[in-house]
Order: structure tokens, then C-alpha cells, then sequence
């Protein structure tokens, strides 16, 4: 079989930096899958591009990988690209708005749009992770129009895998502790497998939704509902916050919602680096489940940056956002419609969906003025 073509932009970025060795050693598209990979970088970056090459050499992957190219030039890069990682994004540097960033961004996002329409395969399957990811997966869309909207995504799986992290360390410390309390014999500790109905809804911002409203833990050979074990319904951001009551708030401060919103700043300020380890696992996770072998068509629902274009969930039309889907063998993807909002999570979706739309037209603006002001070179 011909090796999956896949290309990584930012190949000399912190997050190419953890996930080459997962793809390399057949963690993410498969065993049995053998890799061609083209690592993308921009011309000040290729030495350190040179060194990652240096590197991949020298850890004698061979499970997966086929063979690695390193280099500068786009097109050599996107030529029949089966797979798309895009990492690579400008950074933002101390007293940018935000909205330049998102500017200079879509820039970046309508070239590798371009690229994508006219070098990559007509199939290929795209994650974007460069922020502001939704909206750059716009962007992408409107450049590589004959790609089809489903093939393109982005990446919600760390927000998702953070909630999910969370809720296992606060529910095994119940359990263990509720054990040693009533003498039971050694609980067994709950892993990501036994938790279901988890989702992130919106922006990958701060402004994302974080649900837990429908989490089930499997315990003592049972799927039991969440409160059963984390009775907390503050920390699960359930406590009624809207007369009649009984939906999912955003909760105080201490949060667990609050928590998973700012993990990625937690570990910037602990690390002084950016979450790049866990990143990258997500990544793994994301398109493992959507396009190895193994894993398509058997995992469970996960959030993912998709079209909200026919969505059943309410969702504005015409934008990309984290919404709860299931992947199905053959690499295809499904909304998952066993999902239901509260009439709070709607709300604090609302003003998440707000927030994408405005970011799309503000992309759309800088990218007309960068035309514009092109054209009257
Ligand atoms: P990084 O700054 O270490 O690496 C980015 C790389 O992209 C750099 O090597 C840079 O030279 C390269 N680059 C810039 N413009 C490029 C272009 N036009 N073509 C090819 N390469 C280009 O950043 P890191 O930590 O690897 O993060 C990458 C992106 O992922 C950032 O935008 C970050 O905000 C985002 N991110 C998104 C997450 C999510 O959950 N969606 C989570 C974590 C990070």
C-alpha cells in the first residue's frame, strides 16, 4: 500500500516538536499505516527545521514512517497531501489586539487554503490547530472550495480531554476516598474510557462551553449519572442558574467549567511554554479517531471544530465551532444527535457563536484590506 502523504505547517514549532513521535511510531493513523511526512516551516525557521530532521533520523522510527521530508517550500510541501496538520500560525507578540492577530492569521490561513485547492489530494483531510482555529477553518474553506466542508476541522480535543482529565482526578479521589472510608476492598481507579457524554460547545476561546450536564461514569460494571459520583453540582457548574432551574452554569471562579477555560493559560504561567505535550496527545487522539483503522467507527462521541452548515443542534449556519460528533469507519464524521442542550448551555453557546461570527468578519475585513492594499501596489 502507498504511504499516507501527511503534511505538519509549524513543522519546527513546539507541538511538531511532541507530536512527530507519535505519527512516527504508528500512534496516530495506525500500525499497519506507513507515513510520508513533509515537515513545513518558513525561511527563518529552517534551521531549526534542519534540527528536527537531524532528530527524527536519529530516533530510527520505523514502525510508521515511510520517510520525512524538511523543507521551506510550500508547494513541495502540499503536493498530494492526504493529511493536513496546521500548525503553523503567527504568534502573539506582547500589546497585539487580538484582532490583529486574527488578521495576520487568515492571511496565512487563504494562502494554505490555496495550497490545499490546487496541490493537495482532492480528499484530504485537514485539522486545524493554529488559533483562532475555528475561524481560520473558515477562512480555509472559502480558499479551497472544491475540498469538501466536512474534510475540514479543528482541533476542541484538548479542551475536551482537559474537562475529561479533570472530572477522572476528582472522581477517583472520591471513590478511593469513600473506599478507605467504609473499608471496601481497593477501588479501581476510572479511567477516559469509562467516561461518556462529555462536551465542549463554541470557541476554542474563553468564551467556550464546557457540558458536562450529560456525563456518565462507568462504575462497579454500570454506567451510573455524574452526581452520583461528584455530588458537587457548584463545581459542576450545575447549580440552577436560570429561574426553573436545573441547567448547567458557568459557575463560580473555582469552577471546574472556569478551570477547564483557563488550563491553557495555567500551564503557560507554570511552564513558562505553552501546553504543547498535551496538545499534541489531542491531536493524536483527534485524527485516530477519525482516520486509523482501529479506532474510526468505535469511539465514542468527541467535540470537534466542524461546519455548523446543517447542523441539528441549532446552531448558526456559515461558521465552524466545537460541537459533539462521532467519527465512522472510512473516515467520515457524524453529529452526534443523542446530544441535547440545557437552556443554559444554549445560552452561553449564543455568546460563543457571537464571538465566531464576529471573528469571521473581522478576518474577512483584514483580508480585504490586505487585497485591497496589494492591488494598489
Ligand atoms: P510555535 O510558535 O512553537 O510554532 C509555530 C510554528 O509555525 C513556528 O515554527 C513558525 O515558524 C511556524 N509558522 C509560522 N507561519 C507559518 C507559515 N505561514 N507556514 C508554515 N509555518 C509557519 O507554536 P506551537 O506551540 O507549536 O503552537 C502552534 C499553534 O497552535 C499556535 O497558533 C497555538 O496558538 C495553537 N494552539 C492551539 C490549540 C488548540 O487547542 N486549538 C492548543 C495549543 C496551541
Amino acid at each position: 500500500m502507498a504511504p499516507l502523504r501527511v503534511v505538519i505547517t509549524g513543522g519546527a514549532g513546539q507541538i511538531a516538536y511532541s507530536l512527530i513521535p507519535l505519527i512516527a511510531r504508528g500512534l496516530v493513523f495506525g500500525p499497519d499505516v506507513k507515513v510520508d511526512l513533509r515537515l513545513l516551516d518558513i525561511p527563518p525557521a529552517a534551521n531549526a527545521l534542519a534540527g528536527v530532521a537531524m532528530e527524527v533520523q536519529d530516533s530510527l522510527f520505523s514502525t510508521a514512517l515511510e520517510g520525512v521530508l524538511a523543507t521551506t517550500n510550500e508547494v513541495e510541501a502540499f503536493t498530494g497531501a492526504q493529511v493536513a496538520i496546521l500548525l503553523g500560525g503567527f504568534p502573539r507578540r506582547p500589546g497585539m489586539e487580538r484582532w490583529d492577530l486574527i488578521g495576520k492569521n487568515a492571511g496565512i490561513m487563504k494562502r494554505m487554503g490555496e495550497l490545499l485547492e490546487t496541490y493537495a489530494s482532492p480528499n484530504c483531510k485537514v485539522v486545524v490547530v493554529a488559533n483562532p482555529a475555528q475561524t481560520n477553518c473558515y477562512i480555509l474553506s472559502i480558499y479551497a472550495p472544491s475540498l469538501p466542508r466536512k474534510n475540514i476541522t479543528s482541533l476542541s480535543r484538548l479542551d475536551h480531554d482537559r474537562m475529561i482529565g479533570m472530572l477522572l482526578h476528582e472522581a477517583n479521589s472520591r471513590l478511593i476516598s469513600d473506599s478507605a472510608a467504609d473499608g471496601s476492598e481497593c477501588v479501581r481507579r476510572l479511567t477516559a474510557a469509562d467516561v461518556r457524554g462529555a462536551c465542549i460547545w463554541g470557541n476554542h476561546s474563553n468564551s467556550q462551553v464546557p457540558d458536562v450536564s450529560a456525563v456518565e461514569f462507568f462504575v462497579d460494571g454500570r454506567w451510573v449519572p455524574i452526581e452520583s459520583v461528584i455530588p458537587d453540582r457548584t463545581w459542576l457548574g450545575l447549580s440552577n442558574s436560570l429561574p426553573g432551574g436545573g441547567n448547567i452554569g458557568v459557575g463560580p471562579e473555582e469552577s471546574l467549567v472556569e478551570a477547564v477555560r483557563k488550563r491553557g493559560a495555567a500551564v503557560l504561567a507554570a511552564r513558562k511554554l505553552s501546553s504543547a505535550m498535551s496538545a499534541a496527545n489531542a491531536i493524536a487522539e483527534h485524527l485516530s479517531d477519525w482516520l486509523s483503522p482501529e479506532k474510526s467507527g468505535h469511539s465514542p462521541a468527541v467535540s470537534m471544530g466542524v461546519t455548523t452548515d446543517g447542523n441539528p443542534f441549532g446552531v448558526s449556519e456559515g461558521i465552524f465551532s466545537s460541537l459533539p460528533v462521532r467519527c465512522t469507519i472510512g473516515g467520515d464524521w457524524n453529529y452526534d444527535e443523542g446530544f441535547s442542550m440545557t437552556d443554559d448551555v444554549r445560552r452561553h453557546l449564543e455568546a460563543s457563536v457571537v464571538e465566531l461570527e464576529e471573528e469571521k468578519a473581522t478576518a474577512l475585513k483584514m483580508l480585504e484590506k490586505a487585497e485591497a492594499a496589494a492591488g494598489s501596489v
